[in-house]
């Protein structure tokens, strides 16, 4: 084998991975070695950042436990889980953008009847949530399945309130009805920062950024023989819509949530009356 020089030193250490017997790992270690030496020779990494790297980097593993994933916080911060998501699930403009999932998907959503309201202790601004499922020709996905769940009005999930927030609050899984239709009750949710107690939490005090998402719900939308979409709905008023701490935003799926003042209409859909709407159409592609 050559001997390490700085001149080629990418070169050398992408040929001791030369003889892997998985070729897709052998591709993707060497593109990693290349990167990762070009990095070091761009910044030309001091002995004390290249430490302080492994510091960090070590109380981001330990940081890590059964509720709390600060690697995946540390690839959010960074735009890798929405570029992931964003490459893996290119729609061509012909369905409904995908977003990340998030850490908060935690429990199953219990199924609900159409209409049905998911939040459970009643605080926050009522709205009315309505739309469509369709293929990617525009007919109706007759029993989709549509998966919903948002934090609540302070910007909490209720997995992270136990105690304070009904179990499975702001959760919910409805089936579409014949002409692909859902619609349901809930309230208007709040931005939140993401946990910032931690490693990734210095990084973007470090950096001047702050640590909130904009107010979304998060949808999984499924039917057979479709490919399924993992999104949210944005609220088009909330803070942070343009400086999302994860990446996370599309325009495609910001949505305004106009108030509704009409005693009739707040009857009918078993709301105080004025309530806010908002309308979501998805669309699947075939798989
Ligand atoms: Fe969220």
């Amino acid at each position: 084998m050559e001997l390490f020089s700085e001149e080629r030193s990418a070169d050398v250490v992408a040929g001791s991975f030369a003889a892997t017997p998985d070729p897709r790992l052998r591709d993707v270690l060497t593109a990693l070695v290349r990167h990762l030496h070009a990095f070091v020779k761009e910044v030309e990494l001091t002995e004390e950042e290249w430490s302080a790297a492994i510091g960090f980097l070590t109380r981001t593993g330990q940081q890590c436990d059964d509720v709390r994933q600060e690697f995946v916080l540390l690839s959010d911060v960074l735009g890798v889980s929405m570029l992931v998501e964003t490459i893996n699930h290119r729609t061509g403009g012909a369905s409904t953008e995908s977003t990340v999932l998030g850490p908060f998907h935690m429990v199953e959503s219990p199924p609900r009847e159409l209409g049905d309201t998911i939040a459970l202790d009643g605080k926050g601004e009522p709205c009315l949530v309505t739309g469509r499922v369709t293929g990617p020709g525009g007919e109706p996905l007759s029993g989709a399945q549509v998966d919903v769940w948002q934090a609540n009005a302070d910007g909490f999930y209720d997995v992270q309130q136990p105690g304070v927030q009904p179990e499975l609050n702001l959760r919910g899984l409805f089936t579409a009805d014949e002409d692909g239709r859902f619609w349901f009750r809930t309230i208007v949710p709040r931005y939140y920062p993401i946990p910032d107690d931690g490693p990734v939490g210095e990084l973007l005090a470090a950096t001047g950024r702050h640590p909130n998402r904009p107010a979304h719900v998060h949808f999984i939308v499924t039917a057979p023989g479709h490919r399924p979409v993992t999104t949210h709905l944005f609220v088009d008023d909330s803070p942070y819509l343009d400086s999302d701490a994860v990446f996370g935003v599309k325009e495609s799926l910001v949505r305004s949530f106009p108030v509704v003042d009409d005693a009739r209409r707040a009857a009918e859909a078993g709301l105080p009356n004025p309530f806010r709407t908002v309308h979501f159409d998805v669309a699947l592609l075939r798989e």
